[in-house]
């Protein structure tokens, strides 16, 4: 590494996490949201929404790849790790290894995320739990769900989608949540915070939401240990 080196993906990856990392980095408590209705948005290849539903939550999840078949998200699935996996060869040291063993550890996890997925997915038409749709507009009504949550799209992947994306995606979040939306995280791939993320805040305050920083029982990508939490 020569010391300029950041982690990079170049387009947004289609992987997914375990319900356990979701716990984690979102700072959930699972138990307080039965009954509730919950919106993971993007899903991509996360665990989340099966195991949620089997768990007593009306959980949903939006994406824009949930119109491609399962056995094509399968493919782009098991791409999308192996180039993600590649991508942390000579910058480990950029990472917490705290949550993870190394690095068959992440794929480990991610993995076993997108298999559960995958076998939720293939029954999505009877289920209704994954729609396809494209942040920032979703097609929901109003307090549609009680908790809306958001991770590994916005802010890091800022030098694709610009900040008007992010303004009107956490309103459109906001719009659709009854009590609260958390996203995570707050960092862009090289490691440093969404550098506008104030003036984010300030934009929610006029529109009438109160906003939070809080932090995390999780970090990986160093300093990425806190997340946004909006109360609707
Ligand atoms: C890195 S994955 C994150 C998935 C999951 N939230 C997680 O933390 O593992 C990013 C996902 O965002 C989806 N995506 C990209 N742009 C989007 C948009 N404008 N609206 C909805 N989903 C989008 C991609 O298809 C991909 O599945």
């Amino acid at each position: 590494m020569n010391g300029t080196e950041t982690y990079a993906i170049d387009d947004v990856a289609f992987i997914g996490r375990t319900v356990t990392e979701y716990e984690h980095m979102f700072d959930l408590d699972l138990s307080a949201w039965e009954g509730e209705s919950v919106l993971d948005c993007p899903g991509g290849a996360c665990a989340f929404v099966s195991e949620a539903n089997t768990r007593g939550i009306e959980a949903v999840g939006v994406d824009l790849m949930y119109d491609v078949p399962p056995d094509e998200l399968r493919q782009k699935c098991e791409e999308d790790i192996d180039r993600a996996i590649a991508g942390f060869d000579g910058v480990e040291d950029q990472f917490v290894w705290e949550f993870y063993d190394d690095v068959a550890d992440v794929r480990a996890h991610w993995s076993q995320a997108y298999q559960a997925f995958i076998d939720d997915y293939e029954d999505r038409f009877d289920t209704g739990r994954y729609l396809p749709a494209k942040l920032p507009d979703l097609p929901f009504e109003d307090d549609s769900f009680s908790l809306v949550l958001s991770a590994h799209l916005m802010f890091l992947y800022m030098d694709k989608l610009d900040h008007e994306f992010h303004e009107r995606s956490l309103l459109e979040l906001a719009r659709v949540a009854s009590d609260e939306v958390r996203v995570y995280p707050l960092e862009r791939f090289d490691g440093h915070r969404y550098p506008r993320l104030d003036e984010l805040l300030d934009m929610l305050a006029e529109e009438g939401y109160e906003t939070e920083i809080r932090s995390v029982p999780f970090e990986f990508q160093r300093g990425a240990d806190e997340l946004l939490r909006i109360e609707v």
